[in-house]
């Protein structure tokens, strides 16, 4: 099976009630972890590459890693742009085997979000590639999105079906209280559900993505903290809030922080018991086998795509 779209997949969740993972590649590793948990769990995929990944490991050793992916798992795999944040980066992926590009044009005025969505979304769909548009302003800090609290907005669902309607645009990140990176809320964690619910029912059917949706797990902070790390107040998004907005309209899931967090406290413990070695294969391969059961855990018990491949 070639690498597809998401629009099957997300037909599929929006009716099921569960959502599909979409999580941030880096490096092989990475991609591994997440590939065998999800043939393990015969859950179809969303793999995503950032402009920070492009730039890190070569767009084309993503791709193609990706490929060796689908061709080795046989798995329903959609290769996404994350946070395309320009026509022509979302035309390099489209031109170069993407099946789903993200147009993040968020941070510019209504309109102008529309105009920049739209011109994506006709090349796109004229090479039978999808688009995913944010409206709202998600806050965090991350390589090439780095949005202050007070900047932050949440999304207008006054303006969804106008959004939609004129860009043709196939998914849509909201903003409702998730954000970038390790550091998402203070105290009690907060979504605004009643946001979600009223672009539910003005786009009816229509899939919804949630970002900044890693739930920093505790037991990982701390194994990064236990051996070095200084991590405190870290906080994600509880899992049962993803859950209740992937029984919702919130189709796609975006994990990238958990995996990182997997990565380096596999890395620090591998040293940290085993300070003589230095094959890089004796610790990159703990960092694989972490994100693979981190990953796991999401498919079944917070996504619920397990079986759905
Ligand atoms: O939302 C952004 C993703 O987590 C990717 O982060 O730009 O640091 O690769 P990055
Ligand atoms: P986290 O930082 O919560 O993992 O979010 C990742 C994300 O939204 C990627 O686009
Ligand atoms: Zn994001």
């Amino acid at each position: 099976m070639p690498l597809v779209t998401s629009t099957e997949m997300f037909k599929k969740a929006y009716e099921g009630g569960y959502a599909i993972g979409a999580f941030n590649v880096n490096n092989m590793e990475i991609i591994q972890g997440i590939v065998e948990a999800a043939t393990e769990e015969k859950a179809p995929l969303i793999l995503q590459v950032s402009a920070g990944a492009r730039k890190y490991a070569n767009t084309t050793y993503l791709t193609k890693m990706v490929e060796a992916a689908v061709e080795t798992s046989g798995l329903p795999i959609c290769l996404h742009l994350d946070h395309g944040d320009s026509f022509a980066l979302c035309k390099d992926c489209v031109d170069s085997g993407f099946t789903s590009v993200m147009i993040d044009a968020s941070s510019h005025p209504f309109a102008e979000n529309i105009n920049i969505t739209k011109q994506v979304v006709e090349y796109a769909h004229d090479h039978g590639v999808v688009v995913e548009a944010e409206l709202g302003k998600l806050a965090g800090i991350e390589d090439a999105v780095n949005v202050s609290a007070k900047d932050a907005a949440f999304t207008d669902p006054d303006q969804v079906q106008e959004f939609v309607s004129k860009t043709g645009v196939d998914s849509l990140a909201i903003a409702i209280g998730t954000s970038h990176g390790a550091y998402k809320f203070k105290g009690q964690a907060q979504l605004r559900f009643d946001i979600l619910e009223e672009v539910g029912k003005r786009l009816p059917g229509f899939p919804i993505v949630l970002h900044g949706a890693s739930s920093v797990p505790q037991e990982l902070v701390k194994i990064v903290n236990n051996y070095g790390g200084s991590m405190p107040g870290a906080q994600g998004v509880p899992e049962e809030m993803l859950r209740k907005a992937a029984s919702m309209a919130v189709c796609k899931i975006n994990i990238d922080s958990d995996l990182r967090l997997a990565v380096t406290g596999a890395i620090r413990e591998h040293f940290a018991l085993n300070p003589s070695h230095f094959d890089p294969r004796q610790y990159l391969g703990p960092a694989r086998e972490a994100v693979k059961q981190v990953v796991k855990h999401k498919l079944v018990n917070v996504l619920g795509c397990n079986n759905k491949a």
